[in-house]
């Protein structure tokens, strides 16, 4: 029997940018938001440094701007980053009213200790301790519980949009998501005014990633595969630092070390940063990572080390509890050695193609947080601006829903998920050897440093991917596993063709065959356009 549930807005991830969207949208609206494991399991949880903004009487809207725009390499929307950066002071104030304890520095004016991180030239990241994001997430999880008018609803996994343009109905639209239970097993159809995307990132295309499991891409997948354009998915950020551990998986090590002076080291203990940026540690991720990249392969080394053992003791256990303890778990006394340090797939800088408000391609599907592209990042993401994104969208994306609601029409029925022809899968090892071997061939052939070759190469076999997943997903009952892998599937791809689209290196993106950066021909953004794209419908119209 089918069951349908039907809200005003529905909201498809539960991280800053969901959250954070549900709570500012008015009490009187039924607002639905899935999550695919538990509420808080996100990149947001993970979320160390803090969050950016201009907070010190010393610092300003320009200077946090041009920082943006440097780290960008010429790639940022200049309007977006200012709407961005000016909004950046009232949204911190906004997550202090919901009750977000930030660490408090009692002799400074602002009184919240700022920290630094790579491309910022003031303190301006604000945070709690090092873990911001499991402060930040559970603040809003409590918010959003007690209020009556947001549901929430663990381990649904969102399969694919609904457009009128799918059911062959006039004036296409998004009207909702056919969802998984994780539990029953069972496909709903969650129906809604507005839909919006906040599901995240695709770090587990990669073999080696700061994300937890869930980061699999799948809003960015599930908006191509409507109709949605995507761009710069070639830019994707590895963290220089995340800890080098046989039993450690996914371990962040924060910036915001190198920021309160931690240097890195060579295997022999001496520093190697300044021989490649006059910023030393404290230039930009991309340079930092490639340095890193460039000594391991260099010296044949598993790893490089973080080192911040010259700081006061109780300096270090009061600024990272988190990173202190979780070292101290594996043997490592970060207040007495260095921490062995790796880079990782970290941030997904490309996304869904967003308006100033969230708005897609699609009418009534917003996209925020980072799934979203929204010129905010250019070719490279700066520290703590993440989060500070998803808050600003969330906003700019709720006035827009809130402003549109009254003359939106209900979604009316849809069809019932068609499962008559699909039977149970008995070969799981299929979906479970394709999920390695494209996470494999991802970080050795479009990882750090690509090259023509081994682009083509990772296209060949996604390729052979994505037609297998294909009939295995019309022939097979959807379990979790297999969505997640088909969205992967897509993920890599709109990375592979994005790449191998820019003809130069920047940013994020380095390219052997292309080592320089061309400002004439290349200096905008890499835009895919599915061939289900309609371009009357552009941002809502
Ligand atoms: P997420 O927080 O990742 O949430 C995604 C949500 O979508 C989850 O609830 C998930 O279950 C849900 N979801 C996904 N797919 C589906 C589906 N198919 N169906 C239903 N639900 C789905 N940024 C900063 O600015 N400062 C930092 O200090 C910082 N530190 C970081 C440290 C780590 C280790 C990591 C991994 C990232 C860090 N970042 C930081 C980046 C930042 O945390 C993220 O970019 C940001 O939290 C993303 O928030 P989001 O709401 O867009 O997505
Ligand atoms: C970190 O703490 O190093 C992560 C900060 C970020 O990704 O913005």
């Amino acid at each position: 029997m089918q069951t349908e549930k039907s809200f005003d807005v529905l909201i498809i991830g539960s991280g800053a940018a969901g959250l954070s969207l549900a709570l500012r949208l008015p009490s009187h609206l039924r607002i639905a938001v899935l999550a695919k494991k538990t509420l808080s399991e996100g990149n947001t949880y993970y979320a160390q440094g803090g969050i950016s903004a201009v907070l010190d009487e010393e610092d300003s809207i320009d200077s946090h701007a041009a920082d943006t725009l440097d780290a960008g390499a010429g790639l940022c929307d200049e309007t977006v980053v200012r709407q961005v950066v000016e909004k950046g002071p009232e949204n911190i104030r906004w997550l202090l009213e919901q009750g977000v304890a930030f660490t408090r520095d009692a002799p400074s004016a602002l009184g919240y200790h700022l920290t630094r991180e790579g491309g910022h030239s003031h303190r301006r990241v604000i945070h709690a301790a090092d873990a911001t994001g499991r402060e930040m997430e559970n603040t809003l999880e409590g918010q959003a519980r007690a209020r009556q008018n947001i549901h929430l609803f663990e381990n649904c996994n969102a399969v694919d949009l609904i457009t009128t343009d799918k059911l062959g109905r006039p004036g296409n639209r998004c009207i909702g998501s056919y969802v998984l239970n994780r539990g029953t097993g069972r496909v709903e159809a969650f129906l809604a005014r507005f839909t919006a995307l906040a599901s995240g990132g695709a770090g587990k295309v990669y073999l080696y990633t700061s994300n937890p499991d869930v980061a699999t891409g799948d809003g960015i997948a599930m908006a191509w595969r409507a109709g949605c354009r995507v761009a710069n998915m070639e830019f994707i950020q590895f963290h220089p630092t995340c800890l080098y551990h046989p039993h450690a998986k996914s371990f962040l090590i924060s910036e915001a070390l190198r920021g309160e002076g931690a240097h890195l080291l060579r295997p022999d203990g001496s520093r190697f940063m300044p021989a490649f940026d006059e910023r030393a540690e404290l230039a930009p991720r991309d340079i930092v990572a490639r340095a890193i990249d460039h000594e391991m392969k260099r010296l044949g080394a598993d790893c490089m080390f973080l080192d911040i053992s010259h700081k006061p003791e109780e300096f270090i256990r009061q600024h990272f509890p988190t990173i202190y303890a979780k070292c101290q778990s594996f043997g490592i006394d970060i207040t007495r050695e260095p921490i062995p340090v790796v880079p990782a797939a970290h941030y997904t800088c490309g996304g869904v193609v967003t308006d100033h408000s969230g708005r897609t391609d699609i009418p009534n599907l917003f996209c925020i947080g980072e799934a979203a592209y929204t010129g905010l990042h250019g070719a490279n993401r700066m520290a703590s601006n993440s989060l500070l994104e998803c808050l600003v969208y969330a906003q700019l994306a709720s006035q827009r829903i809130t402003d549109g609601i009254d003359t939106t029409p209900e979604p009316g029925a849809v069809p019932p998920w068609d499962e008559s022809r699909v039977t149970d899968s008995d070969e799981e090892v299929v979906v479970s050897h394709n999920w390695d071997e494209l996470r494999r061939f991802m970080w050795d052939y479009v990882g750090i440093v690509r090259s023509n070759k081994r682009l083509a190469r990772a296209q060949r076999r996604v390729n052979l991917l994505r037609h297998e997943i294909r009939e295995y997903y019309s022939n097979f009952r959807v379990t979790n596993d297999l969505l997640e892998l088909r969205n992967l599937v897509d993920a890599a791809d709109l990375i592979i063709q994005s790449a191998m689209r820019r003809r130069e290196s920047r940013g994020l993106h380095f390219n052997l065959d292309f080592p320089s950066r061309d400002d004439r021909y290349q200096r905008h953004p890499t835009i895919l356009i599915p061939d289900n794209y309609h371009p009357g419908h552009t941002f809502g119209q």
